[in-house]
């Protein structure tokens, strides 16, 4: 049995996993900061770095404590390189890096958006691909083809915010605190969600893009509009229907390009991956569309969703082709969409 120890530290979560050959996963440890950077309403990129430098190894060391393993029976080290915060990936990438020098093991690059993806062929248990890839975080909104676990084309990404940064930003507007997603999820089930009419971009155009600037623009002007302060308390009705408003507009572009991508490409499976993911009311109106499509839809259990090590996985597809990083690996900020892979080179 070939087991694999991954590192993910891309933004505020410190997480540590053990997988096997079989993606079996063995420990799946993570370490969230959110406490940390609540009161700044958002990640703070040096203290991010500093607690995964504190924290790693502890993690580590639990990951081994659950996976009943030890250093010495890891046949390779995984870590998602890129895209995230520099310095806070350069703690997940410089460990990996001395790991595998020290215990003279194969490296492995994960990229950390295409990892959200492969969760759900993780908590699948079976092959998944092709299918139309979906990827909502706080960072990124990102639709792929997925032509197989490895094989990821750029079908189309959000212009300006991603859609969980939008939900941060609500969140904050509406004096709900952070992490905005689940506050506004929350916030939303006491809500109506058609008392304000939010704009929906490029909801009738064929286009795969995303943008929720503009979204983001209105709930601020409709807070100033009725005559309160962004940021203060509203009156707790007027509170659930925006943020039940906004959180439709949302979820009805998410399913709208969803389904115009199925539709475009013929494929007839949808994998979800990413915390935004984690929203219910998302999950149900994906199921919905894809039930009305005959499509399959993917979406792994929350701890699958969020930040974590083990949707590192794809790792042992990287391990089984030969596909290892250099110690000279780079922790890289921003997304590179890759296009074709060197499995067909
Ligand atoms: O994938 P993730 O854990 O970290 C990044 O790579 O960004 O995603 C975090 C994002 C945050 O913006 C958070 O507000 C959002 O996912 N999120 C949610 C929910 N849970 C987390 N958004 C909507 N509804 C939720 N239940
Ligand atoms: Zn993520």
């Amino acid at each position: 049995m070939t087991l694999f120890l991954a590192l993910e530290t891309s933004c505020d979560e410190t997480a540590a996993a053990i997988f096997d050959d079989a993606l079996h996963i063995r420990a799946n440890v993570v370490a969230s900061q959110t406490d940390l950077h609540a009161r700044f309403g958002g990640v703070v990129p040096e203290l991010a770095a500093r607690a995964h430098l504190q924290r790693l190894l502890p993690v580590l060391d639990e990951a081994l404590r659950q996976a009943g393993a030890t250093l010495q029976d890891l046949s390779a080290v995984a870590v998602m390189n890129t895209p995230g915060l520099v310095g806070s990936l350069l703690i997940g990438v410089s460990a990996a890096k001395m790991l595998a020098v020290a215990l003279e093991l194969p490296l492995i690059a994960v990229n950390h958006i295409e990892a959200h993806v492969y969760a759900c062929r993780l908590a699948a248990g079976r092959d998944i691909f092709p299918a139309v890839g979906l990827v909502v975080s706080g960072g990124h909104t990102v639709l792929f083809h997925c032509r197989s676990a490895l094989e990821f084309e750029l079908l189309g990404a959000t212009l300006d915010d991603a859609a969980g940064e939008a939900f941060d930003k609500a969140a904050s507007m509406l004096n709900l605190g952070f992490p905005g997603g689940p506050r506004i999820e929350k916030e939303a089930a006491q809500g109506n969600s058609q008392a304000f009419r939010f704009p929906r971009a490029f909801l009738h155009e064929p286009r795969l893009d995303f943008s929720f600037s503009g979204l983001k623009t209105a709930l601020l002007y409709t807070i100033r509009q009725l005559g309160y302060s962004p940021g203060t308390d509203l009156p707790a009705t007027l509170r659930s229907d925006l943020a039940a408003s906004f959180q439709q507009a949302i979820i009805d572009v998410l399913v709208n390009k969803c389904a115009q991508a199925l539709d475009q490409t013929g494929l007839t499976r949808l994998c979800v991956g990413g915390g935004v993911a984690a929203n219910k009311t998302l999950r149900r109106a994906l199921q919905a569309m894809c039930d009305q499509r005959g499509a399959e839809l993917f979406v792994p259990p929350m701890s699958l969703c969020t930040d974590n090590a083990a949707m590192a996985a794809m790792a042992v597809e990287l391990y089984q082709l030969g596909q290892f990083a250099p110690l000279d690996l780079d922790a890289i900020p921003t997304y590179r969409p890759r296009r074709a892979l060197a499995i067909s080179n």
